[in-house]
């Protein structure tokens, strides 16, 4: 594992198998009559969060809990950050305050990396602009191995708001890292011809598509980043692109539905898809806990503690079966 948490492109096929399996010993935890182990005691975890966010930000605040780390959660809205107070200056004062680890969320594509160079603490990005979001990435890589029992090899279709989605980005290069065949499909004005080059192919007919692909990973139509009109009403989206019933119904028995939330249900995807069977959406949530245990261990933990400390619940030292992996 390397010392920050920036990007996928950071990430070996290696590295993110020792992140999923790290994650499996770790999803134990949240069966445990007290969902605590000692890992992280005495380390402190800053929860930074410059842009709204619900899953990511309650998902790492209950990890680093369930790692019995002290938390903080500073969120701009209503910090001095407000005052004109600069990120630079605010990563200083954590540094000052001895944090050791960043979680943080920026609108600014490249914040986490230029926090990198201000604080000796470890750094996980946790969706910076449209650029990356690394953990959302890995608990979809580990939805889908949990699901389908593999990720090699499997076809995968990334649908619908390509351009200004920072899931596609990172989720793209973890399915291709890990040797899945990946297509990007969308309306051609929000599908970059760039993401060809993230190793994907691209297409423009997702009804072709449907019946060849294991993997449905729809994307939310990020409004807010739209400062110019990229279809002509969601109406329209919806039937263009949008995955109702008879969409679903195209697709191969056993094929799943992801989508990373928050959903624009009626848009890019039906209340009824929505809450399918096939449809793994809750499963992405719940599984980010254990692998964002799992990046904060590898990140943190791992380094300063042995390795059998993930394995010890916080009542009576007991240990919990496969609870984190050692540190290579
Ligand atoms: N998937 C995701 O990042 O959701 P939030 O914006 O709610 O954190």
């Amino acid at each position: 594992m390397m010392r920050h948490l920036l990007s996928m492109d950071d990430l070996g096929p290696e590295e993110i198998t020792e992140v999923l399996d790290t994650a499996a010993g770790f999803a134990g935890v949240a069966l445990r009559p007290i969902k605590k182990v000692p890992t992280l005691r005495g380390r402190t975890v800053c929860n930074l969060f410059y842009e709204d966010s619900t899953r990511t930000r309650i998902s790492f605040e209950i990890a680093e809990k369930r790692l019995s780390a002290d938390v903080i959660n500073f969120s701009a809205k209503g910090s001095s950050v407000s005052k004109g107070e600069s990120l630079k200056d605010t990563a200083l004062t954590l540094q000052a305050m001895g944090v050791d680890a960043i979680v943080i969320r920026h609108w600014a594509a490249g914040a986490p990396e230029q926090l990198t160079r201000w604080v000796d603490a470890k750094v996980l990005n946790a969706g910076d602009g449209a650029h990356q979001h690394p953990t959302q990435a890995l608990l979809d890589l580990y939805t889908i191995r949990a699901r389908l029992g593999r990720l090699e090899g499997l076809r995968a279709a990334v649908v619908g708001d390509v351009v200004h989605s920072r899931v596609a980005r990172s989720v793209v290069r973890g399915l291709v890292t890990t040797g899945a065949e990946v297509t990007v499909v969308g309306p051609p004005t929000l599908v970059p011809e760039r993401a060809e080059h993230w190793g994907a192919s691209v297409s423009h007919d997702l009804d072709d598509l449907l019946p060849k692909i294991d993997v449905l990973y729809l994307l939310r139509v990020q409004s807010e980043r739209m400062h110019r009109q990229f279809f002509p009403s969601p109406r329209e989206y919806a039937r263009l692109w949008g995955v109702d019933r008879d969409r679903l119904a195209r697709l191969p028995e056993g094929a799943i539905v992801l989508h990373p939330g928050p959903m624009n249900r009626g848009v890019e995807i039906t209340a009824d898809v929505a809450d399918a069977p096939s449809a793994v959406i809750t499963e992405q949530v719940r599984n980010g806990i254990a692998v964002r245990m799992s990046c904060l261990y590898l990140l943190l933990g791992g380094e300063a503690r042995p390795a059998d400390d993930a394995g010890r619940a916080e009542s009576g030292g007991r240990e919990v079966p496969a609870g984190g992996r050692p540190r290579r």
